[in-house]
């Protein structure tokens, strides 16, 4: 049995992810062997002591290495192993080496003929994309691998999931905040606009927990995500067009760009997107080409209902369903396309990727 060396499996997306392999039964098919950057020698999930995600010949011992440690390790140790002659596969949930010409960025529903090219080009690094941008792909993809896109502009509504888990309780903590301190008042019965003024004065609170956002997210949203680049897009929205063409593995890129936005959702992340297409292609095409392309992929009608029933973070959450739906024509012209599309950032965004791609190696 090939050995498969597990690192970071502690943290939101590790857990997410061995909760997923362990509901797959992934673990009959290879020997796991845990790792921690802090408490090696303790004993691990399977009884067993830890190995230390700091040495060189505990890690080559490994024939894959599956780490959702995060950047700073990756880029600590990959190098190192690689270095060593280690030629096993490294599968990274990381944005570190996303972008390197030898890494692949997985995303088998949507890019399995680029990863069969690269293995048969006996490349071993496979990073798992942004999720923002798997999100999308394994939404609309059909569109992008008909070449049907001229351009795509995606705006999104990104859970605080994303920024961690630290966020993602900072997120519920401030909701706590508000309610906690408006109770007295609203079983008092005041005014929607007396609780909003104070909900105002609460934001600026010094007792407010803004640690880890630096803002509030609850009652508000955050119009920028991750650094800022000279181009003036955040580097999550440079990512769009970078990744999506790389997962698919364009030589000709298709320019893709919008705004990224954190709203107050816990794991879901949602986009609105306008495409343009090179051809006006009738509707019930789109939709056919949209149904076809995945198993994930839900498609609901351009309904009031089903939409607000279907293809929300609350219907999507936990799931690994990707919901479209404002699928439309726009009033722009024939070619334009609206959609709207929402996924569980934890599972399709980050651990299914890997774990498939484990299974794939193995
Ligand atoms: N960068 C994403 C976000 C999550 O901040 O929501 C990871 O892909």
């Amino acid at each position: 049995m090939k050995k498969v060396g597990i690192v970071g499996w502690r943290g939101m997306v590790g857990s997410v992810l061995l909760e997923r392999m362990h509901a797959e039964k992934d673990f009959a098919h290879f020997d796991a062997v845990y790792f921690s950057t802090s408490q090696a020698g303790e004993k691990g999930p399977d009884g067993k002591p830890l190995k230390n995600a700091q040495n060189v010949k505990d890690l080559t011992d490994m024939d894959i290495i599956l780490t959702c440690q995060g950047g700073d390790w990756t880029k600590e140790m990959h190098p190192q192993v690689r270095a060593a002659g280690w030629k096993g596969h490294w599968i990274d949930a990381a944005s570190a080496l996303r972008m390197d010409k030898s890494a692949v960025i997985i995303l088998d529903p949507v890019n399995q003929a680029v990863i069969d090219r690269a293995r048969n080009d006996g490349l071993n690094d496979w990073i798992g994309g942004n999720c923002t941008v798997s999100l999308m792909l394994l939404g609309v993809g059909a569109l992008f691998k008909q070449g049907w896109v001229e351009w795509a502009s995606s705006h999104t509504y990104q859970a605080a999931s994303g920024a961690g888990a630290k966020n993602m309780l900072e997120l519920l903590k401030q909701m706590q905040f508000f309610g906690d301190r408006l109770r007295d008042g609203m079983n008092a019965g005041q005014s929607a606009l007396e609780i909003e003024k104070q909900v105002g004065v609460l934001m600026k609170d010094a007792a407010f927990p803004r640690e880890a956002f630096g803002h509030p997210l609850a009652a508000n949203l955050l119009p920028w995500i991750d650094s800022a680049l000279p181009s003036g897009q955040s580097r999550e929205e440079w990512k769009a067009e970078a990744e999506a063409n790389k997962i698919l593995g364009n030589t000709r890129p298709i320019p893709i760009d919008g705004t990224c936005v954190r709203v107050g959702a816990l794991r879901c992340h949602s986009q609105a997107l306008t495409i343009k297409l090179n051809k006006d292609i009738p509707l019930a095409e789109i939709e056919a080409a949209i149904k076809a392309d995945n198993a994930w992929v839900r498609l609901v009608e351009n309904d009031k209902e089903k939409t607000l029933k279907g293809v929300t973070p609350a219907a999507v959450s936990g799931s690994l369903d990707i919901a479209v739906g404002r699928l439309r024509k726009m009033s722009l012209g024939p070619t334009f396309v609206n959609a709207f599309t929402c996924g569980d950032q934890l599972l399709w965004g980050a651990a299914e990727p890997l774990r498939r791609m484990l299974r794939q190696v193995v």
